[in-house]
């Protein structure tokens, strides 16, 4: 197993879609910048998503909505640095290409020029397929978003399940076969019932990704700050697999401990 993404050659869309071919499981994770991309490629992951989720976790928004593209490309920019052989996949922000298929490719040019990341990804199912088309005929790499999608919280009032009851279930089947069908490399699913991923990705050719979509995905995602424990809480269908968050803060209450008792800087002892 494994044998695919193990190569020393950079990660491509086709080496995704080989992978996901052959049942062999890919890693994406999100990155923000060159150390969190440093850390999560070197532990294994195979595509570093620059998220738009940036907004909530490093500049302290409420939710994606106010990201912008200048944004989003000096985060990916810095990914980019970090990364090896790993795919860098960029979230194209709210507003940057629901208007038109002229203004997504507008904004993407800008993104892959400027940061020098693989590809892009853009929320919506079947309403944004002639976008996905319009882009991938002009040679971009577009991973497609569906299920929950966070730049629509304000017109479905929450983070919460999709697809859930039957009509939301045809129209996720729908979105998923248009997105497919308008050339997407791959597609996210998110926060959706696990067995409606895994009809989705029986009935597609494409790679699905996972996130609260249960393990039949072709690939699995999580946001970097919830997997090693940084961030104040984690949606349910996110483990924190480490409790990074603890341990930067007992060494910051050390060191600061030490600082007004006066040993640091004297103490000479290894404090790790
Ligand atoms: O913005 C993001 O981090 C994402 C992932 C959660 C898939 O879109």
């Amino acid at each position: 197993m494994n044998e695919i993404m193990n190569t020393k050659k950079p990660v491509t869309a086709a080496t995704l879609l080989r992978a996901s071919q052959c049942g062999e499981k890919t890693v994406w994770l999100t990155a923000y910048d060159a150390l969190s991309a440093e850390i999560a490629e070197t532990a294994g992951a195979d595509v570093l998503l620059v998220g738009d989720s940036l907004g909530m976790v490093c500049l302290g928004y409420d939710s994606t909505i106010p990201v912008t593209l200048e944004q989003m490309i000096h985060h990916a920019t810095a990914v980019v640095h970090a990364r090896k052989k790993a795919w860098v996949v960029c979230d194209m922000p709210f507003g940057s290409y629901q208007q038109s298929p002229q203004q997504a490719f507008a904004s993407c040019v800008r993104v892959l020029q400027q940061s020098g990341c693989d590809a892009v990804k853009i929320e919506g199912g079947e309403p944004m397929a002639p976008t996905i088309r319009f882009l991938a005929d002009r040679g971009i790499a577009v991973v497609a978003h569906i299920g929950l999608t966070p730049q629509s919280v304000k017109k479905f009032g929450s983070y919460g399940k999709r697809g859930a009851d039957e009509a939301g279930r045809a129209a996720l089947l729908r979105d998923a076969e248009a997105v497919g069908a308008a050339g997407a490399i791959g597609v996210v699913l998110e926060n959706i019932p696990a067995e409606l991923a895994a009809e989705i990705t029986a009935n597609l050719d494409i790679p699905t990704i996972g996130i609260g979509a249960g393990g039949s995905c072709d690939a699995q995602v999580l946001v970097f700050n919830d997997l090693v424990g940084l961030s104040a809480s984690n949606p349910p269908f996110a483990p924190a697999y480490a409790d990074a968050r603890q341990i930067m803060s007992d060494a910051i209450a050390r060191w600061s401990a030490d600082v007004k008792s006066g040993r640091f800087p004297k103490c000479e002892e290894k404090t790790v």
